[in-house]
């Protein structure tokens, strides 16, 4: 057993840190159908989170004990190939166990699932690394109270268990702890009051308010995605937007020119075909101005704040536009927007490479174009090539990604290829605590 000298605290796992409700789902549909029992409905779904899974088919399906036996192997089967990732980590969850980690806290996970699935999900997620001990039901272990007394240390001066369900608070008393029952989950206030819970919280908030109150949020990041007009940043921007939401990263968007009030009125400025007579310089300026304000003003404090800042276009973009495209040479576009930047850069910048032909054929198929999407072929092949130049300059900050691939394709390669740039991120931040 573990030594802990401050302070414990105790997860469930499904309803509490993800929200497993589409893997679990899909699985007891699966294990209806093996035995052929009739497919609960989604609110029946609901009560198979957090109990027992013997308890679930025999109370909830009314199963008898050998078909239930049958179910639970039908589930298993089923959960532990594909179920156990359609998951989703709670947005806050993320920034709440590396606060506690932070902070020198014993944080762990007590779950009634069997075997190796919560290890598997709290790795695959990028979990595993803020969760001291982690202890599953097994054959002679499916009591929450045994499974919350195996994980929690010894000699600590306080200790909680967080939960969403019954059995979790239940569980938690009869092991001699203080019990929050996270609302957010599957249980309900009723529930959870019922059971015995010394505190309730609606939110993952409410929750960090509680157990970390004052404390400095651990620092988010900042990516941004570029690319020729055509490459297809928006759908890009949705998907990857859908992967970081599931790995309970809280993102906020914005975009260059723009993102901040007075950055969208410069934006109306350059963007405007009645603008033709702006030269190249000053338009370097105006966006360089633009993203002075928006670094201080949104970049700054959204990273300080522990989300994930995504912004569609930055510093890259005037080194290839106006560096390369408007032929200002990409040192004096760098040197412009130095006071701008600050040494404020990405962690990673997503780089949707096509060249410029096939992103022209896309654009085509777009209606009014803006005064730089109306620019000639051979501006957007300099673009193409201050681009190359800026990523053989930084080849660790670029990921490159071919965007001749379809959609799916390469928002699989850009989620799995970002998260773990983030996930690396959050792992140096914690161990330079
Ligand atoms: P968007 O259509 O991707 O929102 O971008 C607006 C246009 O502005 C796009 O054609 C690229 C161009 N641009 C520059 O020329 N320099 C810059 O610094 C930025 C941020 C965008």
């Amino acid at each position: 057993m573990a030594l802990c000298s401050g302070r414990a605290v105790i997860f469930d796992l499904d309803g509490t840190l993800t929200q497993s409700e589409e893997g679990i789902f899909n699985c007891v549909r699966h294990a209806a159908r093996a035995v052929g029992a009739p497919v609960p409905d989604d609110t029946a779904l609901r009560e198979y989170i957090g109990p027992p899974l013997a308890y679930s088919f025999r109370a909830f399906m009314g199963l008898d004990d050998e078909t239930a036996e049958r179910a639970i192997a039908a589930f298993r089967e089923r959960y532990h190939r594909v179920g156990l990732f359609e998951n989703r980590v709670y947005p806050g969850i993320r920034r709440l166990l590396r606060t506690l980690k932070a902070r020198g806290d014993y944080v762990g996970v007590a779950t009634g699932k069997h075997g190796d699935a919560t290890r598997r999900i709290l790795d695959h997620f990028g979990l595993s690394p803020f969760i001291d001990s982690v202890c599953c039901a097994t054959d002679a272990r499916s009591e929450k109270v045994d499974i919350i007394r195996a994980v929690l240390p010894e000699n600590c001066r306080e200790a909680w268990m967080v939960g969403d369900r019954r059995f979790d608070m239940e569980g938690g008393k009869a092991a001699g702890i203080r019990t929050i029952g996270a609302v957010y989950g599957y249980g309900t206030l009723e529930e959870l009051q019922k059971a015995g819970a010394d505190v309730c919280v609606e939110s993952v908030q409410a929750l960090i308010d509680f157990l970390c109150p004052g404390e400095e949020p651990p620092r988010g990041a900042f990516l941004s995605i570029e690319g020729l007009d055509g490459s297809g940043k928006s759908t890009q921007i949705a998907l990857l937007t859908d992967a970081l939401d599931r790995w309970g990263f809280e993102v906020t968007h914005s975009r260059e020119p723009g993102g901040t009030r007075i950055g969208e009125m410069l934006r109306e400025i350059i963007l405007s075909p009645e603008n033709p007579e702006m030269t190249a310089e000053t338009e370097a300026l105006l966006y360089a101005a633009g993203r002075a304000q928006h670094v201080r003003e949104l970049i700054r404090p959204t990273v300080a704040s522990g989300r994930v800042l995504l912004c569609d276009r930055y510093v890259d973009s005037s080194v290839a536009y106006q560096g390369g495209g408007r032929q200002l040479g990409v040192q004096r576009v760098l040197d412009i927007n130095a006071m701008a930047v600050d040494g404020t850069l990405p962690l990673a910048t997503v780089y949707l490479d096509i060249n410029h032909e096939a992103a022209l054929k896309r654009r085509h198929a777009a209606t009014s174009p803006d005064r730089i999407e109306a620019e000639s072929d051979a501006f957007f092949a300099r673009v193409e090539q201050a681009y190359r130049e800026l990523i053989w300059r930084d080849p660790e900050r670029f990921i490159v990604v071919d965007a001749s691939q379809p959609p799916e394709v390469m928002g699989e390669e850009i989620a799995q290829r970002v998260i773990q740039r983030l996930v690396e991120d959050e792992l140096h931040a914690s161990s330079a605590c």
